[in-house]
This record gives C-alpha cells, sequence and structure tokens, in this order.
C-alpha cells in the first residue's frame, strides 16, 4: 500500500482564526477514509485543499508527491483531472437532463469528442444504475436519484481519486443505504480512492477502510471501523455516544 494523500500538519486559519490546527492524516492508494465529526469542525475545508480550492496557512497537502498548493498551473490541471469532487450539497442543473449534467466536467475539462463523451455518460449512468433517466429533468426523479446523478457526475472523468463531501445527506436510511453501496462498488470496481465526508455513522462503519474523526481543528483519531467503535479515546467515545443520542 501507498500513501497518495497526504496531510501534514496543515493549519487553516479565516481571519486569522484557526479551523484546521494542524492536521495529519493520509490515505493509502484504493482505500475509503471517511471523515466524521460536528458540524463546522473544517471536513468540507479539508476536502476543498484537495484541490487548491483553499491553500494551508501552513504545512501541506500531498496528492501522489505532488504539494498541491505550490504545484505548477499545470500540475494542478493533472491533479485536478484525476480527482472527481461531489460538492456538499452539490446540485444538478434544472434547465439540463441527467446526462446533459453528467457530461458537464468532460465537456468542460476535456477535448473529448462528443460520442466519446456520449459513452463515458452512458458507463458512469449504468454504474449508478440511472440510465433510464438519462434524459430527465432533475425535477422530474427523485432526491435518492439526484443524488446518484451527482455520483456519476462525480466518477465519470474516471477519475482515481473521488471526494463525496455528505453524499448521504437528507436522504432516508434505505436510499443512504444504496447511495454507500454505490461508493463502496465504485472504489472496489474501478479501484477509486475514496474520502467520504460524512454524518451518516453506520454508513461510514459499513464502507470505511479507515474512520477519521475531527475535532476542535485535529484528527483525533483515525482507525478502522473495528477499532473506531472500540477506541478509548475520549473524544470517540463522546462522538459515539452523541450519534446513539441521534438515532433514539
Ligand atoms: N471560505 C471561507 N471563509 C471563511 N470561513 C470559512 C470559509 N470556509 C469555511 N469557513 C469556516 O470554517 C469552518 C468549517 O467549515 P466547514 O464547511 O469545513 O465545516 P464542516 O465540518 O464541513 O461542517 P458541516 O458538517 O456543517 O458541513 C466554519 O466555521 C466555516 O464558517
Ligand atoms: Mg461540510
Amino acid at each position: 500500500m501507498s500513501k497518495l494523500i497526504e496531510f501534514r500538519d496543515v493549519v487553516k486559519k479565516f481571519n486569522g482564526v484557526p479551523v484546521l490546527n494542524g492536521v495529519t492524516f493520509s490515505v493509502e492508494k484504493g482505500e475509503v477514509l471517511c471523515i466524521v465529526g460536528p458540524s463546522g469542525t473544517g471536513k468540507s475545508v479539508t476536502l476543498k485543499h484537495l484541490v487548491r480550492l483553499l491553500t494551508p496557512t501552513s504545512g501541506s497537502v500531498v496528492v501522489d508527491g505532488v504539494d498541491v498548493a505550490t504545484c505548477s498551473d499545470d500540475e494542478l490541471v493533472k491533479l485536478r483531472d484525476r480527482i472527481g469532487y461531489l460538492f456538499q450539497g452539490g446540485a444538478l442543473l434544472a434547465w439540463m437532463t441527467v446526462a446533459e449534467n453528467v457530461a458537464l466536467p468532460l465537456e468542460e475539462c476535456t477535448k473529448l469528442p462528443d460520442r466519446e463523451i456520449a459513452v463515458r455518460v452512458r458507463h458512469a449512468l449504468r454504474a449508478v444504475e440511472l440510465v433510464d433517466a438519462a434524459d430527465k429533468y432533475p425535477t422530474e426523479i427523485s432526491g435518492g436519484m439526484q443524488k446518484r446523478a451527482g455520483l456519476a457526475r462525480a466518477v465519470v472523468r474516471e477519475s482515481d481519486i473521488v471526494l463525496y463531501d455528505e453524499p448521504t445527506s437528507g436522504l432516508d436510511p434505505v436510499t443512504s443505504i444504496t447511495i454507500n453501496r454505490l461508493i463502496k462498488k465504485l472504489n472496489k470496481e474501478l479501484g477509486i480512492t475514496s474520502i467520504v465526508v460524512t454524518h451518516d455513522l453506520q454508513g461510514a462503519l459499513a464502507i470505511a477502510d479507515r474512520i477519521l474523526l475531527l475535532k476542535g481543528g485535529k484528527a483525533v483519531e483515525c482507525s478502522t471501523p473495528a477499532e473506531f467503535t472500540q477506541s478509548q479515546n475520549p473524544d470517540v467515545r463522546e462522538f459515539l455516544a452523541a450519534m446513539k443520542g441521534e438515532t433514539i
């Protein structure tokens, strides 16, 4: 196993106030890492560093040996090409069909011919079992189907890294399970290294190779689901107790 993604002592301050305060963790190639933690702890901020939507105040973020914050524009384009991103609340464009929405990253970031784009879109839609909805508009399909379309859009560039920011938020438990299974399937079948930010602890336990708890600007624990649930770390215990309380 090799480290594909590394956060090294990352500090990120906004107006002098630290949100990330020395975050260190790594993700192995082919791994699913789930990031959990209270609202406002910097989970989305963490993901944004991976595509240089944000840069660290200090420390470094390294993807496949490339320092994301300081690499050349050419290297950044190559990196971004490798990284699919399902943004938090990542909405589909209402005036485009599902297939057109999924094609967007290819049309914006590649010079592929239309026929090749159509093939890739169909492939991505098949992966999320949405071929039949290709010509529907977002308002004509359910919330769960919209999320699946978002997943297809995140993986259509055949990226080897995909970042999912709360892919199951707002979905019922059964649909959440479907989405989580899809993420795991894409990881297994396409070998996609995945970082999944989620409030869905059960989902994280089901799909993660490791779970990272972000709290107080630090990565306070990063361990396998089995280790995580047995952890004696007081922050993890508190988090697990809070999640349990939520589900009662
Ligand atoms: N561009 C920005 N400028 C200033 N502050 C920001 C910016 N982006 C994020 N923040 C702040 O950083 C903190 C962490 O935000 P972030 O969106 O990462 O939280 P989160 O852990 O993803 O929360 P949630 O679970 O609610 O999505 C928040 O206090 C937020 O207001
Ligand atoms: Mg967030």
